[in-house]
């Protein structure tokens, strides 16, 4: 499983990129809201620390606008991921910056048609967004299991991106399900060292190592 990281925060993305932990970036106009950076500078930035595919969302809603941005945008760096939103327009966008050889990231994917259709206009990766689904009641990884099941029975070769990461046992949950990347928030990432029996076991050896009165080295 690929982990890609959700977040335009370099100094987050470069701790982890250096820990071999980061085969790719997502991005997002909050994201990069968030950031306080300009758009093209901190992608340039993030492209050039990270070897895989790094997301950039277009922000038009008719589809010539999001060809143009999109083609705008992966000029920036050869490994842009042009991201669209899943709407007729997102769908025309993809299938024509697909054929032109570009990545592309079909995001705000909520329903497994959704996903048939994103793979028919050539995604390279489906983004359906398992938080966000939780948030109202609804089954985020069922989501998963039903776009894995379609996409295996027809051979599709869209990978499956899962998106809105807000826990640890999301990212254990894809990987049973056998999704093929997880993009999540650097400190989801970092959560999933966290065990308590880890710390009390440390304690533990440390209590009894002192004890010991030895040195080692
Ligand atoms: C995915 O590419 C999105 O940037 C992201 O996962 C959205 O997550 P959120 O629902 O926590 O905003």
């Amino acid at each position: 499983m690929k982990f890609f990281v959700d977040t335009a925060d370099v100094a987050a993305i470069k701790e982890l990129n250096d820990l071999g932990m980061v085969d790719g970036v997502t991005t997002n106009p909050s994201l990069i809201l968030k950031s306080g950076r300009d758009i093209t500078e901190v992608t340039k930035e993030i492209c050039d620390l990270v070897a895989g595919p790094v997301s950039a969302e277009v922000v038009a809603e008719d589809a010539k606008d999001m060809i143009r941005e999109g083609k705008t945008l992966a000029k920036i760096a050869p490994n842009i991921a042009v991201k669209v939103p899943l709407t007729w327009a997102g769908l025309t966008a993809c299938k024509a910056l697909s054929s032109e050889g570009h990545m592309v990231n079909v995001t705000l994917c909520f329903s497994p048609a959704q996903a048939l259709l994103a793979a028919k206009a050539g995604a390279t990766f489906i983004s359906p967004f398992i938080g966000r689904l939780d948030d109202i009641n609804l089954d985020g990884l069922e989501l998963i299991e039903d776009i894995r099941t379609i996409y295996d029975n027809y051979d599709f070769k869209t990978e499956i991106l899962a998106a809105s990461i807000r826990s640890v046992n999301h990212i254990t949950d894809c990987a049973k399900i056998g999704a093929d990347v997880i993009t999540a928030p650097p400190a989801v990432i970092k959560g999933m060292v966290k065990h308590v029996l880890t710390d009390r076991g440390l304690e533990q050896f440390n209590a009894d190592w002192a004890k010991t009165g030895q040195k080692i080295g």
